[in-house]
């Protein structure tokens, strides 16, 4: 046999190969064209991003937000998964690699999320149009009249994402909440390392992020400690209703801004 026909031969393996490969997807999507997926690509961003660099990403993303909360409930537990793993690489990488056989310790955490697909998909349990039916009232509530209008549906996606935005925070509370009283005073709240190991010049404690002002505007009763309320204010000052901590953020950015148009200046 010549080089050339191994060749040939090869090729028509291949593309054998690629029709096969196709095939079933093509016509498992003509019959399932709406499978409904779990997002499953939740990438770990320390909690350490300055509060303007938090804001410039969240807005590039637009991560969207499950409409049911049944969905949402499956996509956390999810998440959370991921999340104490990739923290845990994060934190103790020893740990992390000396772990026996990480094969077979994601095996069932796979077959479990392999199972909450399968949940949403099976009409008999998760049934879409009850899920609707269920769902309208709860959405169709200024006024109720049958109808779901923009603001209503817009005041939902928000109380979605606000549930979505207070979950994280009390997983970041557990973090740093070290005597587990379910408030965080300022010394157990660690700035992270590159905050403390910079010289005071330099952008950590320049960005106020780490400012114990900061701390204490998120502090609405003033007692020094932070609860979950305050705490998720000081995580994300833009969304809370704290006028303290809004005058706070304002100062900040217009000191952020003025020193950029100096630093532009100078240059
Ligand atoms: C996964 O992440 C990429 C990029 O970050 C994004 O474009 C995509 O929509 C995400 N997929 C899901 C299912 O969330
Ligand atoms: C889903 O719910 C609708 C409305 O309640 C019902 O008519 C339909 O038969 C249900 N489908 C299945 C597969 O149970
Ligand atoms: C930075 O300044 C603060 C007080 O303004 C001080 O407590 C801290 O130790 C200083 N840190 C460094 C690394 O110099
Ligand atoms: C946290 O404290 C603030 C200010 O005192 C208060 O308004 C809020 O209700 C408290 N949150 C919780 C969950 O107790
Ligand atoms: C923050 O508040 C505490 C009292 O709760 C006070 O001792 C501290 O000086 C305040 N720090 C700043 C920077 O305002």
């Amino acid at each position: 046999m010549g080089k050339g026909s191994l060749i040939i031969y090869i090729t028509i393996a291949l593309a054998v190969l690629l029709l096969v490969s196709r095939a079933p997807r093509k016509s498992s999507s003509h019959h399932r064209h709406r499978r409904l997926k779990l997002r499953s690509n939740f990438t770990f961003a320390p909690p350490t991003l300055p509060h303007h660099q938090q804001q410039h990403s969240a807005a590039a993303h637009h991560e969207p937000v499950p409409f049911d909360p049944l969905v949402a409930d499956l996509e956390r537990r999810r998440e959370d998964r991921e999340w104490e793993k990739q923290y845990i690489e994060h934190t103790h990488p020893e740990l992390a690699h000396h772990e026996p056989a990480p094969g077979e310790e994601s095996q069932p955490e796979w077959e479990e999320y392999m199972n909450a697909e399968d949940y949403l998909n099976d009409e008999e349990k998760f049934n879409v149009t009850n899920r609707l039916l269920v769902l309208f009232p709860k959405v169709d509530v200024d006024p109720v009249d049958g109808f779901v209008t923009l603001d209503e549906l817009t005041e939902w996606n928000l109380k979605q994402t606000q549930t979505e935005v207070l979950h994280r925070t009390k997983r970041e509370m557990e973090l740093h909440d070290k005597n587990h009283d379910g408030l965080v005073s300022f010394a157990e709240y660690d700035p992270p390392s590159w905050a403390r190991n910079t010289d005071n010049g330099s952008f950590g404690y320049e960005m106020g992020w780490w400012k114990e002002e900061h701390f204490n505007a998120s502090d609405a009763d003033g007692d020094g400690l932070l609860n979950i309320t305050e705490f998720n204010d000081f995580l994300h000052p833009a969304d809370s209703k704290n006028s303290k901590l809004l005058q706070w953020l304002c100062k900040e950015e217009v000191s952020i801004r003025i020193e950029g148009r100096f630093e532009n200046n100078l240059e």
